[in-house]
């Protein structure tokens, strides 16, 4: 029998699945046996959300919102304040010219009150700010219309606003590349500020979009060591394991070939023997999909290229990755 992956972690973490109007229907047998967390994957960005000053489309993400409620089921939130897929009227003044600090601050306030209300005591840990930190070059923070408006403390201000909404949602801040060395010093040095001046963060997503050749094993470790240094809890937020590195634009793998599923295992069995050891600190593992038939990967970043990154196949069968991380305890 195929045991259930988040009763095989009871003892460890949650375990979490991206979903989508679609793979709720498509993927829902598999998401409920297997998946104790649920995330939106698109539905409850600001854009989806929050399309005009004065309206709000709640529709999709109650409906996300219900289903986990009938089904016994946690919910993370994704995301309140993000650089991308955020409605440009939030950035701008009837007339058109750009809105100054204090305007968008209280619209960022506004949002994220109104958002987390709804959805107050149902939602156990929110990104609160996504993707912040540049990838490359000295500057710590990515450039961003948050950014160029507010100033460095809109991280302050979104923490301060979302703990004041929901004062029982642990908060994060959210990032990929997280545990690349450089990018992970900047992420610290970020989160470090955070925790220093006493806004109320409590823990760093590893989004832990990985490869079948990167990141190592070891820069994995000392990001959760160093973050958790902190005094932060940690999450994996958005796990998926690529068959391609960065730059390989191959399209000729139509079925993924044997040899990659089971380096693609080896990587998922390591990967969650990591995550067991540093369950002190480890609050939930959720991936970006719940199965091969459906993920953002494909077609991304190289149109027309199929990937393969999830531990359930096409079919929603268990892949080898699956058993790798499942059969620890015999
Ligand atoms: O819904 C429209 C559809 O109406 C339209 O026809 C189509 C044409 O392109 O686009 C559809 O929207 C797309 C949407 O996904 C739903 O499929 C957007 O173009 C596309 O940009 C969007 O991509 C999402 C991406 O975030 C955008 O940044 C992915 O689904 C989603 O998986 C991805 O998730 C992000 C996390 O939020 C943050 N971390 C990285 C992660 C992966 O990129």
């Amino acid at each position: 029998a195929i045991p259930s992956l988040h009763e095989v972690y009871k003892d460890y973490f949650l375990i979490g699945a991206a979903v989508n109007p679609t793979t709720l229907n498509t993927q829902q047998q598999l998401i409920k046996k297997h998946f104790n967390s649920i995330t939106a994957e698109n539905e409850m960005k600001f854009e989806r959300l929050h399309p005009k000053e004065n309206e709000y489309t709640f529709e999709k993400a109650d409906e996300m919102m219900a289903f986990a409620k009938e089904n016994g089921i946690q919910v993370r939130g994704h995301t309140l304040v993000w650089h991308n897929q955020t409605s440009d009227w939030i950035f701008k003044n009837e007339d058109g010219s750009t809105v100054n600090r204090e305007r968008l601050l209280e619209r960022m306030k506004s949002h994220i009150n109104t958002v987390m209300e709804r959805y107050k005591g149902q939602i156990y840990s929110w990104d609160v700010v996504n993707e912040a930190v540049s990838d490359s070059g000295s500057n710590i923070f990515r450039d961003s219309k948050w950014l160029e408006i507010i100033g460095e403390d809109f991280l302050d201000k979104a923490f301060e606003y979302a703990h004041e909404a929901d004062p029982n949602a642990t908060l994060f801040y959210n990032d990929y590349n997280e545990s690349n060395p450089e990018k992970r010093d900047k992420i610290y040095t970020l989160t470090k500020g955070l925790v220093e001046r006493g806004v109320p963060i409590h823990g760093v997503g590893l989004q832990a979009h990985w490869k079948l050749q990167s990141p190592t094993y070891d820069n994995i470790r000392q990001a959760i060591e160093k973050y958790a240094s902190l005094g932060l809890q940690i999450q994996v937020t958005e796990m998926d394991v690529s068959f391609f590195e960065e730059g390989d634009k191959r399209t000729d793998l139509l079925t993924p070939p044997d040899d990659l599923l089971a380096v693609q295992a080896e990587r998922y069995q390591m990967f969650f023997e990591i995550f067991r050891e540093y369950k002190e600190h480890i609050t939930s593992v959720t991936y970006w999909g719940g199965a091969d038939d459906y993920t953002w990967l494909s077609n991304f970043p190289v149109r027309g290229r199929k990937n393969w990154p999830l531990v359930f196949d096409e079919n929603h069968n268990p892949k080898k990755s699956f058993w790798n991380i499942v059969e620890f305890n015999k």
